[in-house]
């Protein structure tokens, strides 16, 4: 068996709460496979952001190990850890993040330029084939303010492919969205699994988002069930 792309065993998390601390993860375990698209679901604050920024290496456990291809995440630290994260995680959020005063094409290189001082005529490639394969093209010039929602968003996620992640999280990245533009993303997220072999982790309330991965897992009681 080839090795998995995320690997969690034993996790645990708890938050400091009012009197004492709450346990939002009481030992969850994951096994996503390369190139696989798994859906999280469960009621709102179940851990399901939790988790993500977990696997995003945004957050370290309490107990337990998360295993990003092959690089337990524990053993890293500071810039190694940026490093690795900006090499090989991609992130889409409910909000598309994206800087204001920097155009849809400015934008999506960001990632770049933390790890490369100048931007090559590769990369320049990638994110050109990257904004036509989203149908963003015609759009590439503009701010983000003057951009739809779902435009924002396809943006959103070239900006969380240019570096070839190996896997990309995507935490509601419909939720803000009307059905048409959610529809939209949700198709192109799937087609993106299959075109770029990216590994796709999405944390969502939409059942029509859900029913496009592969896998569908839910956040009970602190675990994936
Ligand atoms: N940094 C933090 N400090 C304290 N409590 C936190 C922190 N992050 C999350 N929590 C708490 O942990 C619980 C789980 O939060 P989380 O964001 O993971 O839920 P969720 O399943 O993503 O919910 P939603 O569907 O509403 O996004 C919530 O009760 C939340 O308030
Ligand atoms: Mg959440």
């Amino acid at each position: 068996m080839s090795q998995a792309m995320v690997e969690v065993r034993g996790v645990f998390k708890s938050f400091p709460a009012a009197d004492h601390p709450v346990r939002i993860l009481d030992g969850v375990d994951l096994t996503v496979a390369p190139g696989e698209r798994v859906a999280i679901v469960g009621p709102s604050g179940s851990g399901k952001s939790t988790l993500l920024n977990l696997l995003g290496t945004l957050d370290t456990p309490d107990q337990g190990t998360v295993v990003i291809d092959g690089m337990d995440l524990s053993r890293m630290a500071g810039d190694a850890l940026a490093t690795f994260r900006n090499a090989n995680i991609g992130f889409v959020f409910q909000s598309h993040h994206l800087l204001p005063h920097l155009t849809v094409h400015e934008n999506v290189l960001v990632p770049v330029l933390a790890r490369e001082s100048r931007i090559g005529p590769e990369v320049l490639a990638r994110a050109g084939a990257l904004l036509e394969r989203v149908g963003l093209t015609p759009r590439q010039g503009q701010l983000p303010g003057r951009l739809s929602g779902g435009e924002r968003q396809r943006a959103a996620v070239v900006r969380a492919l240019i570096n070839r992640p190996k896997l990309l999280l995507a935490d509601e990245p419909t939720g803000a969205l009307d059905r048409a533009s959610a529809g939209e993303i949700a198709t192109l997220l799937g087609e993106l699994n299959r075109e770029q072999g990216v590994t796709l982790v999405v944390v969502t309330h939409s059942d029509d988002l859900a029913s496009r991965m592969e896998r569908v897992l839910r956040m009970q009681d602190g675990r994936l069930v």
